[in-house]
């Protein structure tokens, strides 16, 4: 447990929901930026000299900094909030009355757009909450004065832990083929981790960020089907895709509905197969230099997986 930063003219960094994809790369980047870290999710891993890692619960717990046994250091803090956004409002009320918060970066989705008219009643839902929690983040930032930046990815891939890259790539391991409903001609820009990770410290240092929402694709646009045979060149195999009717596709989800890897398929997540799902990221090129690398040669990220 910390209770003493090693150099307390350095900002510090709050990095929520720190175990997912995009803390893998932010955690050292945000060192490598001079920042003393303070990194936050339920599972806990070990701290290093200048970062902490606390177990907590965000839902539950009052006093997110109650594990500080000494008043919160007067430094500079910074919000990087990763974990769900529905968790961001009060944990930023709860936080200004502790520490000197200066800036809040969060990430939301671009699924409040595309899912707020879904048929599946739970993305809508989705939709609606990410819609109320960007209002509530952005409402209660103007009240206390915080500089706050939004970004809104689509598909995140990077460290084998996304249920879309991640998923296609297992499946092609474990089947050595991969089903397709229709043609598979949704467009799409799945976006690595790291270019999330590096935007957040880019956004931090630019100043025409501030009280700005970004949405952040990759650099690639590729259809379904295209993104699927470049997963099945980057594993080193020939692609073998094989197109599915929709009753077939329904017989088969039900049947393996009970296996952990497939639980967090949907009918409706199937047929967005052929749904374009793209953001344009001009203006975080503009503003912050956001340049987000291709998906082709992710060789070395597969051969991870
Ligand atoms: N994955 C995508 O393709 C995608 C697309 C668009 C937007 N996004 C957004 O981008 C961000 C990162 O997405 P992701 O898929 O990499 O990660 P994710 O699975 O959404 O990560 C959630 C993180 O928050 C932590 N967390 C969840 N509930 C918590 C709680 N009650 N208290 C404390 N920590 C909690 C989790 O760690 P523990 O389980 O250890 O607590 C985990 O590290 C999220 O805001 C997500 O909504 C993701």
């Amino acid at each position: 447990m910390m209770t003493h930063f090693p150099n307390q003219s350095q900002p510090i960094a709050l990095v929520t929901g720190a175990t997912n994809q995009i803390g893998n790369f932010l955690l050292p980047r945000l060192q490598a930026a001079g920042f003393s870290v303070i990194a936050i999710s339920r599972r806990a891993q070990s701290s290093s000299p200048n970062m902490v890692w606390q177990s907590l619960d965000l839902l539950t717990n009052v006093d997110p900094l109650n594990f500080l046994k000494i008043p919160a250091p007067p430094a500079k803090w910074v919000l990087f909030h990763l974990a769900p956004l529905p968790l961001l409002p009060s944990l930023l009320t709860r936080l200004v009355d502790r520490v000197e918060l200066t800036r809040v970066i969060a990430f939301s989705s671009t699924s409040r757009f595309t899912k707020i008219n879904s048929t599946d009643a739970k993305e809508q839902a989705i939709a609606l909450a990410l819609q109320t929690a960007e209002e509530a983040m952005i409402t209660t930032c103007q009240t206390h004065q915080l500089i706050w930046t939004l970004f809104r990815p689509t598909l995140i891939y990077g460290c084998g832990k996304d249920k879309n890259v991640t998923f296609i790539a297992q499946f092609i391991r474990r089947f050595g083929f991969f089903p397709l409903l229709g043609n598979g001609h949704g467009l799409r820009q799945p976006v690595h981790a790291d270019d999330l990770a590096n935007a957040c410290v880019q956004a931090y240092f630019s100043p025409p960020t501030s009280n700005q929402a970004y949405n952040l694709s990759g650099g690639e646009t590729l259809t379904y089907r295209q993104m699927v045979a470049a997963i099945f060149q980057q594993l080193g195999k020939s692609p073998r895709i094989v197109t599915i009717p929709l009753p077939w596709f329904k017989i088969f989800l039900h049947s393996v509905a009970w296996l952990p890897s497939f639980k967090h398929l949907s009918t409706t997540m199937l047929t967005r197969m052929n749904q374009d799902l793209c953001f344009d990221h001009t203006l975080a090129s503009q503003d912050f230099g956001y340049q987000p690398r291709n998906f082709v040669d992710n060789r070395h990220h597969m051969e991870e997986l």
